[in-house]
């Protein structure tokens, strides 16, 4: 539920820092997931198809902005998003909804990537501040490598990474579908904690849990952002989920989003048009799953 003009209830970035003005608070406590001095939202919301997919479709830009106000006026506060989708142009529109919405930067947390055919030293920084420009931005809070490359200069990419933090043009740092060897190679080259690696995972995608990743983010304070949380061909074939869905009178998207965020150190961003959804996964991050249910989840 909404309600104009409330009492805000959320902390922001970094941990005490200034509360922003908004129009419209929600009557639910956001859970966050707190790692070194930073409260970050467990559930933040995905870009991609806001703008099109692979190419820009502009045609669609009325849908892709109402998605990302209704977003903005839920109370979500931490983005994805990155040059890759719709070539750049769901940065566009993102920045676009942000300047119309008239919200404090400091109050949101916003995230993009790096492709990868973007690797070398100079690539990486005209890429950054190509989605800075999109975005209408003087930093972004955190700068992902997108996906891995046969072949990458890991060395190359993380100097002109480490150089972006220290110019300000990317508070954090971190990666994006890397396994457990390529993780550890992107913390020793960060001069900066590394903050995300972000990949698939889900209750019926559990690879990063077991290959390693997973328990690693947990043991080094490093998060795990879940990408792809409630895909529906994922969702619709998965019995135990729907059978506690009803019991507990929740969709089963919500059941597989809080199966997610109870998880230490894992933070998930569901991309959703439709309002009603993009509230009840936000809501999610207030449902507490028993013992009894998890197993019941496979868990
Ligand atoms: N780093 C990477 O390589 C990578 C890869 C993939 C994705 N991502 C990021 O992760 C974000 C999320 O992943 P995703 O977009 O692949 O998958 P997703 O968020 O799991 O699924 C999106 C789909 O689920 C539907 N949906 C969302 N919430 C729902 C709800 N409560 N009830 C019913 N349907 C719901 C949406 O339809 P409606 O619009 O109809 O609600 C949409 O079709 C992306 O937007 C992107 O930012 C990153």
């Amino acid at each position: 539920m909404l309600y104009p003009s409330q009492a805000q209830i959320a902390p922001f970035y970094p941990v005490g820092s200034a509360i922003c003005a908004r129009r419209y608070t929600i009557i639910t406590v956001m859970r966050y997931e707190t790692i070194r001095n930073l409260a970050i939202p467990k559930i933040g919301f995905g870009t991609w198809t806001i703008g099109g997919e692979n190419n820009a479709e502009t045609a669609q830009d009325a849908r892709s902005l109402a998605a990302l106000r209704s977003a903005l006026e839920l109370g979500y506060t931490a983005f994805d998003t990155a040059e890759m989708y719709a070539a750049g142009h769901a940065e566009e529109l993102l920045g676009q909804a942000i300047r119309t919405a008239r919200l404090n930067r400091e109050s949101l947390f916003i995230t993009s990537k790096v492709s990868p055919e973007h690797l070398g030293y100079e690539q990486v920084l005209r890429s950054c501040e190509t989605s800075l420009r999109r975005l209408g931005m003087d930093y972004v809070d955190l700068y992902l490598i997108h996906w891995p490359r046969r072949g990458m200069n890991l060395v190359e990419a993380f100097r002109a990474l480490n150089k972006l933090v220290t110019d300000g043009k990317a508070r954090h740092l971190g990666v994006s579908n890397f396994d457990l060897k390529l993780l550890e190679k992107s913390v020793a080259l960060s001069e900066t904690p590394l903050l995300t690696n972000q990949v698939s995972y889900s209750l019926p995608d559990r690879t990063y849990a077991k290959n390693g990743v997973l328990a690693y983010c947990q043991a080094n304070d490093i998060l795990l952002t879940a990408y792809s949380p409630v895909k529906r061909r994922f969702i619709r074939g998965n019995r135990p989920l729907q059978a506690l869905a009803k019991q507990r009178g929740a969709t089963p998207q919500q059941i597989a989003l809080a199966w997610l965020v109870r998880q230490p150190r894992v933070i998930t961003i569901p991309m959703s048009f439709n309002p009603q959804h993009q509230a009840e996964n936000l809501a999610a991050a207030d449902m507490e799953l028993g013992e009894a249910e998890l197993a019941q989840l496979g868990s």
